[in-house]
């Protein structure tokens, strides 16, 4: 008997230790899975709603400033403080004629030039490095006196955009670029910034990339845009000089809004450092498309 009852209480002592075991066990999993899971998921919905590194939005603004025809820029500017612009203006294929624009660009960049999160750009053409380089230095130079020949600190450019600058590779252009942006760096009147940006519209040769800030990799229509990803066209550049690029892309189909706007808003904004989206397909630029504030508000997720 004594055998039995011993063996007896042994067996409810197994039992007893198996059931604590599995209690254990089970406890052990909640813990395990109180302390994964919520993580996991928290990953997950964090990689879904990452939009990967921030992006200034990059604006061409050929909008003729009669007004209130840029106030829709200045809303949407307004709106969010914490995404950066940067605004070319281009009063008449350059500054234009005059020591000063005209009353409505006079009355007009102040506006803009006063939001903290704007950095404005003059525009400039170097006809692919043929143009007379005294003529463009007139015209950089017309943007820096605007200040003083205004009397308005606030009538000024922080930069100049360099439009039609070439792809190819020549000794002497590259002296021609590099002069250009030390001539705009030594001057008074371009703001702290002296911002150069360059726009050959697609990749050029790499060792222009140093003689300015940015440079515009990419100005071209949506499709483009699809065959170039497709074609891994950008993975080269993807990480190394992202921070001195700038990308363009014009004529998105209407379709392309809500879900997979966000998608190629991402996409660009792996590329480069400075975007603009606008689903407009022809002068792009001379007005804003119904889309802007869609596209701002994704640049600033
Ligand atoms: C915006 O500009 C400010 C001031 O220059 C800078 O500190 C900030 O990093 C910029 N943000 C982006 C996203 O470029
Ligand atoms: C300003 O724009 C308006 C509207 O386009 C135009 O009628 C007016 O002549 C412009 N003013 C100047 C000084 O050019
Ligand atoms: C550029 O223009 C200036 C002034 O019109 C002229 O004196 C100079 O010869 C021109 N330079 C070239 C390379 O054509
Ligand atoms: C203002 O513009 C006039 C006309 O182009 C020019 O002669 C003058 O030197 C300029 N004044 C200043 C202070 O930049
Ligand atoms: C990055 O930019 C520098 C000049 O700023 C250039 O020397 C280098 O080749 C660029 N790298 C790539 C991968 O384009």
């Amino acid at each position: 008997m004594s055998d039995t009852s011993e063996k007896h209480v042994s067996k409810r002592e197994c039992l007893k230790s198996t059931r604590s075991r599995i209690i254990l066990a089970i406890v052990a999993l909640v813990v395990i899975i109180a302390a994964v899971v919520p993580s996991v998921v928290v990953t997950t919905l964090h990689k879904n709603n990452s939009m990967g590194p921030k992006a200034k939005v990059f604006v061409p603004l050929y909008v003729y400033p009669a007004p209130g025809a840029w106030t829709p820029l200045e809303n949407v500017i307004s709106a969010h403080p914490d995404v950066n612009f940067t605004v070319v203006i281009n009063p008449g294929n350059g500054p234009g004629p005059d020591s000063l624009p005209d009353a409505n660009y006079t009355r007009e960049i102040p506006v803009l030039s006063s939001y903290a999160n704007v950095r404005l750009l003059g525009y400039v053409y170097t006809s692919y490095a043929k143009r007379n380089v005294s003529a463009i230095r007139n015209d950089i130079q017309t943007y820096a006196d605007w200040q003083t020949n205004s009397s308005n600190p606030n009538l000024a450019v922080q930069g100049i955009f360099f439009d039609e600058t070439p792809q190819q590779y020549d000794a002497q252009t590259l002296t021609y670029l590099q002069g250009l942006t030390d001539f705009v760096k030594d001057l008074e009147g371009l703001g702290p910034d002296k911002f150069v940006v360059h726009n050959p519209g697609a990749v050029p040769d790499s060792r222009y990339l140093a003689t300015a800030d940015s440079t515009v990799v990419f100005e071209a229509a949506y499709s483009t845009f699809q065959e170039r990803q497709g074609a891994k066209l950008f993975t080269s550049i993807q990480d190394s000089n992202r921070s001195q690029l700038c990308a363009i892309v014009h004529s998105v189909p209407e379709t392309i809004e809500g879900k997979s706007l966000r998608g190629l808003v991402k996409e660009v904004r792996r590329v480069a450092d400075e975007v603009y989206i606008t689903h407009l397909s022809t002068d792009y630029y001379a007005s804003f498309g119904q889309k802007m504030n869609e596209f701002v508000g994704l640049m600033a997720a």
